[in-house]
């Protein structure tokens, strides 16, 4: 289990269009970041595929030298290209590559914790990933290791390796196909950790959401956040604003108190 509040920050979405290259506004990006911190966020989401490099960057920018109770949590597994194309970057020494880029970007001489990013759960073995980065764990330049992108097969191979703290896979209120691994998390007390809590690139968007909001005095994308905090005890959120506004919304979204039939309407109608 990740040992942080439930609910903190995704990075992602703070570098240019396509998640590639510098935002329009960097340092309304720092601000954003700055704020997360301050209102209490001890958990932000980043890679240093995202940009590459300049969301961890803006972090570095914003945040360092780190509050101690701030847990930073990377990803690797994949390399962009100038198309902005993501691929699968698995090999023992592009995931040695990419753990030093990470600790050279956000300054740190050790990672909180790495997140092997995988194709999915139907992407064969992670044996040869997974391995390579248990011995940089042991080498002592990670805290802990995660998934994401994987199923309940691949986290089982994965124990079987070395400790998960966390996965992080896409899970939503409109898109719960991902319930098996949630469901194996639970049972073996490793957080969950939904990326696209709000839909990402699509935000979730119907009815019900906006009904239930309507009683609650609250906005749909509050309920949409704690639906997924409803959801299970071990769910972390890491929504991903560019915007204080949204920010201070979402955080707020946690002394969201949903009743059982607004569970049960949420989830007859999604
Ligand atoms: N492991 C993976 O493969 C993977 C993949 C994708 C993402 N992630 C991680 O998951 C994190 C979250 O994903 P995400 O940021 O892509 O998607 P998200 O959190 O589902 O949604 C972000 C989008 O929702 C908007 N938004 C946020 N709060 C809002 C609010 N209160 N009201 C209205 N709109 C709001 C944002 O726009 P504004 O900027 O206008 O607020 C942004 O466009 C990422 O930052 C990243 O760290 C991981």
């Amino acid at each position: 289990m990740l040992n942080v509040k439930r609910i903190g920050y995704g990075a992602m979405q703070l570098a240019g269009p396509g998640v590639y290259g510098p935002p329009a506004d960097p340092e309304n990006a720092r601000t954003v970041l700055r704020k997360a911190v301050e209102l209490g966020v001890d958990h932000v989401d980043t890679s240093d595929f995202y940009g590459p490099h300049v969301v961890n960057e803006l972090i570095r920018e914003a945040l360092h030298p780190y509050p101690e109770h701030l847990t930073i949590v990377t990803k690797v597994g994949y390399r962009r290209t100038p198309d902005k194309a993501w691929l699968p970057a698995h090999s023992a020494e592009e995931l040695r590559a990419a753990v030093h880029d990470n600790l050279r970007n956000l300054g740190v001489e050790r990672l909180d914790v790495v997140n092997l990013r995988v194709p999915g759960r139907d992407s064969g073995s992670l044996e040869e990933p997974f391995t390579a980065l248990a011995e940089l764990r042991e080498q002592g330049l990670i805290r802990d290791l995660g998934l994401s992108n994987a199923g309940p097969e691949q986290l089982a191979r994965a124990l079987s390796i070395a400790p998960v703290v966390c996965v992080q896979n896409q899970y939503n209120v409109a898109d719960r196909q991902d319930e098996d691994t949630l469901a194996e998390t639970v049972e073996k007390g490793i957080s969950y950790v939904p990326f696209f809590p709000l839909g990402g690139f699509t935000p979730v968007r119907s009815r019900v959401l906006d009904e239930v909001a309507e009683t609650h005095g609250a906005t749909s994308r509050q309920v949409a956040l704690a639906w997924l905090l409803h959801r299970a005890p071990n769910v972390l959120l890491i929504p991903g604003t560019s915007s204080v506004r949204h920010l201070e919304e979402n955080l707020a979204s946690g002394d969201l108190h949903l009743s059982a039939a607004d569970l049960t309407l949420l989830d007859t109608t999604g």
